[in-house]
């Protein structure tokens, strides 16, 4: 049988009989399809998530902690990178729609104090001085699309890596998921391909067993890896005091969070649910969670999640052996449909399944919790005006590092 044949009765066989297979290219995507796991996905789709049971978390506020001791946890978190066991992970898959980049987020330009520069660039900079401060030059791993990869390799290797030896520089793909339309079917694209998109920054883990990065970690002793995005200009990739205060508390992951500035801010709240450490995330946070306060008007669900999460490594093996659970966007998508033509909808018309990576803080029983500052550590370009855009993540970053001189 060939391979265009072994694909239509493939989707015969899965109710998907609508694509019309008549090039070799589209039937081996059809073949690489896991049709069981579309299924499922499907078929979970109206499943509520449930909030019972959840109570605020606790965090470590280090403005009431002794300076001693803020100073032994950086030093103990300084000792692990000087002994070369701290790499760092950058989620960049995502594709950054509602700032309107065209490219990899990390490819976006910003003007720091008149001075042009890219997301990227501000990172390898960071990574750059902890090389002076510690003397090492810290593993970074990139994780990107099958979207985006080609251009962000491109972009690195034509700015030379901004310096870092390129060694020390590893993007790695993440996994794609198909779109589904409302009724459960695969959805063909303008490249007459079946649309695929990026899984979620939870698929780090299993992207990262799946391209051997863990191997490779274990191979290099390295113990601690801090996972971050790539759009937050304040984001602490090396931070001492987090990944010493961790080894002290004796825990496998932790999180740096700020507190909420709003009940609508766009972020995810940690808090614990039986008993489990969980982040709701902003687009599932029931009203009545989100709005309720204690004794003293504060926001009980206030602790947010600025993704800046370390994992020990055997953390990262744990979750990148366990199933996450996906969950459902829906979202509007342009799509070729049976007879030929473009359509481009005005509403919703597709499902876009994603894992999350702070589920995984699930599968451990503890987590350290340490309570940065909005302006010293959370500075998010998300959108191209307003909250949350260039202009309000410069100025916070500029504040801050004139502060700093
Ligand atoms: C994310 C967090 C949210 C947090 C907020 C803080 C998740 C699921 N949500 O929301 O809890 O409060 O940031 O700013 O973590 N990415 C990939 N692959 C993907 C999707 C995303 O690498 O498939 C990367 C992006 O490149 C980016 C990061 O993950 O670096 C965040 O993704 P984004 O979609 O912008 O998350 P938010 O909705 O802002």
């Amino acid at each position: 049988m060939s391979k265009i044949e072994e694909a239509r009765e493939l989707l015969e066989k899965n109710g998907q009989a609508h694509i019309k297979v008549n090039n070799e290219e589209l039937a081996e995507q059809i073949l690489k399809l896991d049709f069981n796991k579309i299924k499922t996905l499907y078929s979970r789709l109206n499943k509520k998530i449930k909030f019972e049971n959840v109570e605020p978390v606790k965090a470590i506020n280090p403005d009431k902690l002794p300076r001693e001791q803020i100073e032994e946890y950086k030093q103990i978190g300084e000792d692990i990178i000087k002994q070369k066991k701290f790499a760092v992970a950058i989620m960049a898959g995502g594709q950054g729609t509602r700032l309107g980049h065209h490219g990899p987020k990390g490819t976006f330009k910003v003007k720091i104090n008149n001075t042009d520069k890219y997301l990227f660039e501000i990172i390898i900079e960071k990574l750059l001085k902890a090389k002076k401060e510690y003397n090492v030059y810290i593993p970074c791993y990139i994780m990107t699309s099958s979207e985006n990869n080609s251009e962000t390799v491109r972009f690195f290797e034509e700015n030379n890596f901004f310096g870092y030896p390129k060694e020390y520089l590893k993007c790695f793909i993440q996994e794609d998921l198909p779109l589904l339309d409302e009724d459960g079917k695969l959805i063909l694209g303008e490249d007459k391909k079946i649309k695929l998109a990026s899984e979620g920054n939870g698929g780090i883990f299993c992207s990262m067993k799946k391209n051997k990065i863990i191997a490779e970690m274990k191979r290099k002793n390295i113990e601690w890896i801090f996972i971050g995005a790539v759009d937050n200009l304040l984001a602490k990739y090396v931070d001492t005091l987090l990944l010493g205060l961790t080894v002290s508390q004796n825990t496998k992951i932790a999180t740096r969070t700020v507190i909420k500035s709003n009940p609508c801010e766009k972020v995810g709240v940690i808090c614990k649910q039986n008993n489990k450490i969980k982040v709701v995330e902003y687009t599932e946070i029931p009203e009545e969670m989100r709005t309720a306060v204690n004794e003293d008007g504060e926001m009980l669900f206030g602790e947010s999640h600025i993704m800046c999460n370390l994992f020990n490594i055997k953390a990262l093996e744990i979750a990148s052996t366990n199933k996450m659970k996906y969950h459902a966007a829906h979202k509007k998508t342009n799509y070729i449909d049976n007879n030929n033509r473009l359509v481009i909808p005005k509403k919703e018309n597709c499902y876009k399944f994603e894992k999350f990576i702070f589920d995984s803080f699930e599968l451990f029983d503890d987590i350290t919790i340490l309570r940065g500052k909005r302006a010293e550590d959370f500075a998010p370009i998300k959108n191209s005006e307003g909250q949350d855009s260039p202009e309000t993540a410069i100025k916070l970053y500029e504040a801050y590092i004139t502060k700093k001189a």
